[in-house]
């Protein structure tokens, strides 16, 4: 028998991995897990290994893995059409695009479709360039756009930026990043002086008139950075005094994901002019949305085209996951699971206070922020047991997500249609595996 035949077929894969793939595209788990199948919350890998998923493919697999409820209806569709532009109007993408228009808030009801989350800020931002006239944007530190040449200046990670900043106007507002308040102050006292200081950002670093402010509802490859509940009226209001319209961006926060509101900036009070969607819309079938009021869609009047944007078979999968959605009231469910996760993270925090140093997030969208010593007051980020925690997590079969500038922040979303036994399974998972790496 050749040595490659002896070889199993998991280490094949990786071992092909390593070498014809970049080095940038994997850097969970010391040994990469090669996943062959999926069912619902559960996936198995070429060992035979099953593991419960609780982190949903970067929260993209909203209603869990090969769900015959998506999968069904976008066979068929592959069937009868599978692509013909954007130059042709076809039935899947005019009906996502009125059930868009229905689920968003406000006055939301003209959508651009691409193929990814990155194109879809990229579009909201030409958009806000266009109606405004102006050009500079106010984006968020922490913030995550994608990697185009915009949305990595837009992103405000020196990790997931190869090349310096290319974009002029692009300024950086300070994140409502509580836990690490960048002016060292403390909420409720604060006044939300990280918003307030977005007026002076304005006036000393931009001409005065600016397209627009891009920020996540809560910061997601930040850590799950949640802003206190007043952050976002207070920044939308300076933004719009000083011409700018805001860009909310749902890749991650849209559909649920943070409990009994389809949309994340719903919990906020504020509506947005613009609003960008991707990952979880079409359960893994890539799509990216860009959703606008009318007077700002209709001002776009220059030639714009996405090949694959809004695809037959996107726009399929995405009406049959929306559509369950509604049917099984998903956000409902998010924010019950929720409940039911945070409350066992925060038991886990009690028993482990040294290095959890911070629980939060909304619905399913958890996130456990690991320092060096909580107690003792050292609040050095601590990748290194993250590192570890995903290992112990991982021989027990429970795939998580991290995050954060400096990837000590644990991420914790799985599929929506999660249920309790799912949820205290995991808990126990991570629980063991905490008390493995003796934090
Ligand atoms: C908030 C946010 N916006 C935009 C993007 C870019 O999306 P994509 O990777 O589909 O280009 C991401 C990806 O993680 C994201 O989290």
């Amino acid at each position: 028998m050749s040595e490659t035949k002896a070889k199993s077929k998991a280490s094949e894969i990786r071992e092909k991995h390593a070498r014809y793939l970049w080095p940038s595209v994997a850097d969970y788990y010391q040994e990469p897990t090669a996943l062959q199948s999926g069912n619902g919350l559960r996936l198995k890998d070429y060992d035979g290994k099953e593991y419960l998923d609780f982190f949903g493919g970067i929260l993209t697999v909203s209603i869990g893995h090969c769900d015959p409820r998506v999968t069904e209806p976008l066979k068929a569709q592959i069937d009868r059409l599978g692509h013909v532009s954007t130059l042709f109007p076809t039935l899947p993408i005019v009906e996502l695009a009125e059930r868009l228009a229905r689920l968003t808030p406000g006055k939301l009801s003209k959508s651009f479709f691409t193929a990814s989350g990155t194109e879809a800020d990229e579009t909201a931002v030409a958009l806000a360039q266009v109606y405004t006239g102006a050009q500079e944007i106010i984006a968020l530190r922490h913030g995550y756009s994608g990697r185009s040449m915009l949305a990595q200046s837009l992103t405000a990670h020196a990790p997931w930026r190869a090349l310096s900043t290319q974009i002029a106007g692009v300024k950086h507002a300070l994140a409502p990043y509580c836990y690490r308040c960048p002016l060292g102050l403390k909420y409720p006292s604060c006044e939300i002086k990280c918003a307030q200081d977005i007026e002076e950002l304005i006036q000393t670093t931009t001409t005065g008139h600016i397209a627009g402010f891009l920020a996540e509802p809560i910061q997601g490859v930040g850590g799950f950075v949640t802003p206190p509940p007043e952050y976002f009226q207070k920044a939308v209001e300076i933004v719009r005094r000083y011409g700018g319209v805001f860009i909310c961006d749902e890749v991650q926060t849209g559909f649920g994901r943070t409990g009994s509101k389809f949309f994340g900036i719903e919990h906020w009070g504020v509506q947005p002019e613009i609003m960008t969607m991707a990952k979880g819309v079409a359960n893994g079938m890539p799509l990216g949305v860009t959703i606008a009021t009318p007077e700002i869609a209709d001002s776009f009047k220059k030639l714009t085209i996405s090949t694959f944007g809004g695809n037959p078979m996107s726009c399929a999968a995405a009406n049959a996951t929306l559509q369950v959605m509604e049917e099984e009231k998903i956000p409902q469910n998010s924010e019950k699971m929720g409940a039911r996760l945070r409350a066992g993270l925060e038991e886990i925090q009690r028993k482990h206070p040294k290095i959890l140093g911070d629980v939060r997030g909304m619905g399913l969208m958890q996130g456990l922020e690991l320092v060096v010593d909580e107690i003792g007051g050292d609040r050095t980020p601590n990748p290194q047991a993250v590192g570890r925690l995903f290992e112990e997590t991982k021989k027990r079969g429970l795939l998580i997500g991290k995050g954060g500038l400096h990837g000590n922040v644990i991420r914790i979303s799985p599929p929506m249609t999660v249920g309790e036994s799912e949820i205290d399974e995991a808990l126990k998972i991570l629980e063991e595996s905490f008390e493995a790496i003796g934090g």
